[in-house]
């Protein structure tokens, strides 16, 4: 079967988790490529919640392996409290889960210095998730950063914390922040160190063995199209590349062992943190999606930004990421609406543009341009078959599909494993459908 990478279309929250933990049982290996602990993956079993931030959600079935890759960055506390988490729901961890030596951590300087820089941007501050995640990169560009695979040798660890707590603390210090203990910062790594180690590996070549063992790889997908540091609306994004490209050098692997790109899509669309968003909803619409849709940061209970869905994003989004299959997340969140909107183009200065711009400042002035459509008014929580859709739903669905040049291959109708429609005709060629039923 094919090795499938599966992401986020619009700015995060699309609802991945669900879909990663659902098709898991097509699959052998889950990956993740880049991001970190920003991160919130959010999978209900039977009325359980589970977020996941570090781990991939496929840690939610049975055998499968999930590995962080080198382009993640990893907050070695946060991974072991996930770990314990998972290990307090029942699941084991073992050989399942593996490490980059070559992914980059985050030092306790980078959740400082993160506060002192959105600190200094006062209004214009980005509303990072402040987990350290853009500076800890920033340190992977300057190559001061220290990675996991250095947690491998002590004495080359302690000289570099050393050399960093002792720059950082510099700046520290100039902005009135509280400075680190160099010893004490590198006793707490050491001790991860050794909580640690089992789990790194070369991750490149353990991909390449289970490629030539012939077991599928799912590649998850964080954040969204839109945050992505080069294509989203910079510089109100996070600081990697979400998009499909990042999965190559987050992972270290080729193009050619990846078969399709599928972007997950929210029905409508959400936004945490600062930044342009054209269609966004302000008053009593924008609220009841909030509320029905329980739309709430993951990782940082902020609540999400709601709007209408934007064609002009997503069609952005699938031409960067090569995306010709969606999957259709929270539909049910809009059986309420009597009428609902959809973006279908922007106007500029009186302009009508080919594509999503690059610029936020031109970005921030476009007009909308609404399609307006009838809703379905009805539950569809609960429906197993395409067919059995209401009518306005399915031309929703069409009109979705028509602009943005894609197919919906998943509807998405509730947030429990069964609460999903599989249109198998778009995807029999990519996954084993039986066996995805078979654990519904
Ligand atoms: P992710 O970051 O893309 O994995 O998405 P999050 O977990 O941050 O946010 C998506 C939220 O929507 C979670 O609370 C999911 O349980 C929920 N969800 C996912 N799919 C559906 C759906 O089809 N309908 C509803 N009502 N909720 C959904
Ligand atoms: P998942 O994987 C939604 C947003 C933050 C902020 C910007 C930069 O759950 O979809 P960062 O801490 O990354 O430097 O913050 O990116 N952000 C997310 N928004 N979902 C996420 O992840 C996000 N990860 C980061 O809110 O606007
Ligand atoms: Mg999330």
């Amino acid at each position: 079967m094919a090795n499938i990478v599966v992401l986020g279309t619009q700015w995060g929250d699309e609802g991945k988790g669900k879909i990663i933990d659902l098709i898991a049982p097509s699959f052998d290996v889950v990956a993740r490529s880049q991001g970190g602990h920003n991160a919130g993956h959010t999978v209900y079993i039977d009325g359980k919640k589970i977020v996941l931030h570090l781990i991939p959600s496929g840690i939610l079935r049975a055998d499968k392996l999930c590995i962080i890759g080198n382009g993640v960055v990893i907050n070695p506390a946060a991974f072991l409290d996930e770990l314990a988490a998972l290990e307090s729901y029942g699941i084991k961890i073992s050989e399942n889960v593996a490490i980059s030596k070559k992914a980059h951590l985050i030092l306790p300087y980078h959740v400082l210095i993160e506060k002192i820089s959105e600190k200094r941007l006062g209004a214009k501050k980005i509303g990072t998730t402040s987990r350290g995640i853009g500076p800890a990169y920033q340190d992977k560009a300057a190559r001061l950063g220290i990675r996991a695979g250095d947690l491998l040798n002590l004495s080359v660890l302690k000289e570099k914390i050393e050399q960093n707590v002792e720059e950082k603390n510099i700046y520290l210090e100039h902005f009135g922040e509280k400075i680190l203990n160099k010893n004490r910062v590198f006793d707490e790594f050491a001790a991860y160190a050794q909580q640690l180690k089992k789990y790194i590996k070369d991750i490149s070549l353990l991909l390449d063995d289970c490629i030539k063992e012939g077991k599928p790889i799912l590649f998850e997908g964080a954040q969204g199209t839109l945050l992505d540091i080069d294509h989203g609306t910079y510089p109100y994004v996070t600081s990697s590349n979400s998009t499909a490209g990042g999965v190559c050098t987050g992972l270290g692997l080729g193009p050619d062992k990846i078969d399709a790109v599928i972007g997950i899509t929210k029905a409508y669309t959400t936004r945490v943190g600062a930044g342009p968003f054209p269609t966004e909803i302000h008053g009593e619409t924008g609220r009841l999606l909030m509320e029905k849709g329980n739309e709430y940061g993951a990782t940082t209970g902020r609540p999400r930004r709601c709007g209408w869905f934007d064609a002009m994003a997503v069609a952005y989004s699938c031409r960067i990421s090569g995306i010709n299959k969606i999957i259709l997340t929270k539909s049910d969140v809009l059986d309420v609406l009597e009428e609902i909107q959809v973006c279908v183009g922007y106007e500029y200065k009186g302009e009508k543009l080919r594509s999503f711009p690059s610029e936020i400042w031109e970005l921030a002035e476009v007009k909308p341009l609404f399609k307006k459509v009838k809703g379905w008014t009805q539950p569809v929580t609960g429906i197993r078959e395409y067919s059995s859709l209401p009518q306005a739903f399915k031309d929703y669905v069409k009109l979705i599909e028509d602009l943005i040049q894609a197919e919906v291959s998943i509807i998405s109708t509730g947030k429990e494993r069964k609460d999903s429609i599989l249109l198998e005709k778009n995807l029999a060629p990519l996954m084993d459908l039986d066996k995805i039923k078979a654990e519904i």
